[in-house]
């Protein structure tokens, strides 16, 4: 028996070349060529590395030795770009086209995507695999394609590190961001200072549960570890063989406590601290003294022996000024120097960082904090804090690399599923991470080319095993290989939904614990001249949706969807997703509570801001309640530091008993309810009654949501036409918290009227 590539179960052709990025131009041709025992590869030094991975690839994948005259031939073409290439699978022979090894490495991913997955772990058993004839043209849209891994809040094995990289270059991602230094662990072997192993590398115990729940409990155990030099090398050589450049972050002048607690005179107070045991952002950092000048120029010394990159990430986000503000020393260098302030202090921290490293022929890159006191010459900009820094930077002619939170945090929860691993908050799901366009709308075409790319992140302080950082990673990897990857033209979800049902069983093969949310399902609540109904969908096709409105567990023998559901009481809603008689994936749950505001014509004076527009004004008084925990799903408003004013026209005069407000308050994400809320009541005969409301006594960190009710007496004995609220922002951060300094978020959620 021969396997057709890409078969279904019953060993049909697709008509489709499913490959993740998904490549510029490709093709089916009649014809096929046979892989086999018959088959030879034939490379030269140009194509050392993208040749011999192919040849062990399928000779370590299977049975199949590659000493065969039907040639699989990588023949140069420096018609093409650096990373481009071209895969031309014939009758007898295929021809991979590149310009750089680099270029033949990419083709080689892809033709390893058109053979079965069980090359992935030696288990493909037959002598032959029929590939459909082929051509594919492609190259990359953006030259930095990252993934970047938190090693200080936990720790990943070496081997781990590996397999990481491994599946960035399978999607042809070039760039692996190693954050190694941080408050909670220092995790790079520096010789010349050895507390950084002895006393940086370990803290004494960790936070349990999540920052939220208070009060805050301790698991009791030394927690650390370091990469020693030759695991760094080691790991650098190891990527450099799949063409992905290891960038080093060795953070500074703030996530510093470790080093700070392994030599104390780097700080400003020179007082014995602790390495930090849970997460967040700290005070301890570094003060600007020749010593620590020296401290942090022998370190990168070391580090740069061991990362060729040109690039060098140092840090620069959430660095707290407070000891800069009482530190004589500090206060000094800034007169001295002719500073505004501590932020421009920040900047000639950075700035002589950046002199010392372009002395070696290196460039940083610094998280957008670096904007803030001015940037440094040559500095690139990471944008995490929305897109503003990436705005600015390329503005002013730096170059950019875009990793909002909003689109590029995978350690945000990707379903709304209660069941899902506890995460820092968020949400971010697939198809957001599909949808980023790197490219801001705000830059015309000139500054668009300081975008070099974008790149996923993954914070560890809530993923303590290899397995958690994969659940987080995958799928919303694949996504991000095609947001840097592939042409705009040729992205498509629902395309790209099938070819991550299909790539599952290679991430079986490979043994990558990815997160399956393909056979959720979606809601909606339509509102038309016939009324109201309830839509639902799921990504997947050829599947049955199956529905129960009385709050049971659908079965098989549950009602089939096949038309918007009508809504004319609140309901409880679940339903489920079956492949004819197998259920997939989670039941899905809502409750509509059919309030008296529920499609009713509503305004805010402010648009909701684009990484967080929910479903949109209407989504306020649609009757569904946004999740309890992840403000970023389709129900939660969020707004950025604006004051807002939202109006609610019920349409006639009704009795209203009780109005219900809801916010978001998760301050470790910027998000704060407000202190207020402004009521005003348009009434029957167009007088106004208006209550001003303070929050206060419910307002504190310990509160996730903050949920608000007012009741109207029913003695007032009032009819309503219209109810305004106005919600002034929380205002700017106060120090001492995460993001201090910025101005606040406000996350609103559905007002129920009754
Ligand atoms: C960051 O997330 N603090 C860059
Ligand atoms: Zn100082």
């Amino acid at each position: 028996m021969s396997i057709l590539f890409n078969c279904k179960e019953e060993e049909t052709l697709t008509s489709d070349v499913l490959i993740i990025p998904q490549p510029s131009e490709k093709k089916i041709n009649n014809g096929q060529f046979v892989l086999n025992s018959s088959t030879g590869i034939n490379y030269d030094e140009n194509f050392k590395v993208s040749g011999e991975f192919l040849k062990s690839y399928i000779e370590e994948g299977s049975d199949i030795s590659m000493e065969g005259s039907n040639q699989i031939s990588f023949i140069k073409d420096d018609a093409l770009t650096d990373e481009g290439y071209s895969l031309e699978i014939l009758p007898n022979t295929i021809e991979i086209k590149a310009k750089t090894d680099q270029g033949a490495f990419y083709a080689v991913q892809s033709l390893r995507q058109l053979l079965p997955p069980q090359f992935e772990n030696g288990t493909f058993q037959d002598d032959e695999v029929i590939i459909p004839c082929t051509t594919i043209k492609d190259e990359p849209k953006f030259i930095y394609r990252g993934m970047h891994l938190d090693v200080g809040r936990h720790m990943f094995s070496v081997d781990f590190i590996k397999k990481y990289i491994d599946a960035l270059a399978m999607l042809k991602m070039n760039t692996f961001h190693w954050h190694l230094t941080e408050d909670q662990g220092w995790r790079i072997e520096i010789k010349k200072y050895p507390k950084l192993q002895e006393v940086a590398a370990f803290r004494n115990e960790t936070l349990i549960g999540h920052y939220s729940d208070q009060p805050h409990q301790f698991d009791g155990k030394k927690y650390g570890g370091f990469y020693t030099q030759e695991e760094v090398k080691d790991i650098v050589a190891y990527a450099q063989n799949r063409f992905v450049t290891v960038i080093p972050e060795i953070e500074l002048p703030g996530h510093a406590q470790a080093a700070i607690a392994a030599y104390s005179e780097l700080g400003c107070t020179g007082e014995q601290v602790g390495v930090v045991t849970k997460w967040g952002v700290y005070e301890e950092i570094y003060c600007p003294k020749e010593e620590t000048f020296t401290f942090l120029e022998d370190v990168l010394d070391e580090v740069l022996a061991l990362f060729p990159s040109e690039y060098i990430h140092i840090g620069g986000d959430e660095a707290p000024k407070t000891r800069w503000e009482n530190c004589d020393h500090c206060q000094a260098l800034i007169k001295k120097e002719g500073l505004k302030d501590e932020h421009e202090l920040q900047s000639y921290f950075i700035s002589r960082i950046e002199k010392y490293l372009n002395g070696k022929g290196r460039q940083i890159i610094g998280w957008d904090e670096i904007l803030e006191g001015g940037l440094a010459p040559n500095a690139t900009v990471m944008s995490w804090r929305g897109i503003n820094g990436a705005i600015e930077a390329a503005k002013q002619h730096h170059n950019v690399i875009m990793t909002p939170t909003s689109h590029c945090y995978f350690d945000y929860y990707q379903s709304e599923n209660d069941n899902e691993p506890i995460a820092i908050g968020g949400f971010l799901p697939l198809e957001k991470v599909y949808s980023f366009n790197p490219i801001p709308e705000e830059l015309n075409e000139e500054e668009s080319k300081y975008v070099l790319g974008a790149q996923g992140n993954i914070w560890t302080e809530y993923m303590k095993t290899s397995e958690h950082v994969e659940y987080m990673a995958f799928p919303r990897i694949l996504a991000m290989s095609e947001v840097v990857w592939s042409k705009q033209e040729n992205k498509n979800y629902a395309d790209f939904v099938k070819r991550v049902e299909n790539f599952h069983k290679r991430l079986d093969a490979l043994n990558i614990n990815y997160a399956n949310h393909l056979y959720e399902i979606e809601g909606e609540l339509l509102s038309d001249d016939n009324g109201l109904s309830y839509q639902l969908q799921t990504l997947t096709s050829g599947k049955t949706i199956r529905f129960t409105l009385d709050g049971s567990e659908p079965t098989i023998n549950s009602e089939a969807y096949t038309k918007p559901i009508t809504i004319t009481e609140s309901v409880s809603i679940k339903a489920s997703v079956f492949n004819s008689d197998k259920k997939l994936g989670t039941t899905f749950s809502q409750d509509i509570n059919l309030h008296k505001a529920v499609g009713k014509k509503i305004t805010i004076n402010k648009e909701p801001h684009k990484s967080y527009p929910g479903s949109g004004a209407a989504g306020l008084v649609n009757g569904i309640s946004g999740s309890d925990s992840r403000y970023g799903d389709k129900e939660w408003l969020g707004f950025w530091g604006e004051d807002i004013e939202i109006t609610i026209d019920l349409g006639e005069e009704i009795e209203v008993n009780s109005i219900e407000t809801r916010f978001h308050n998760g301050n470790g994400q910027w998000i704060y309810a407000p202190k207020e809320i402004h009521f005003i009541f348009e009434l029957d005969d167009d007088s106004f009654l208006s209550n001003k409301v303070s929050l206060n006594s419910q307002h504190n960190d310990k509160v996730l949501i903050l949920d608000y009710e007012l009741s109207i007496p029913e003695d007032m004995n009032v009819k309503i036409k219209a109810i305004t609220l106005k919600i002034p922002n929380y205002g700017i951060i106060p120090e001492g918290k995460q993001g201090a300094g910025n101005k606040a978020w406000t996350f609103i959620d559905e007002i129920i009227v009754n």
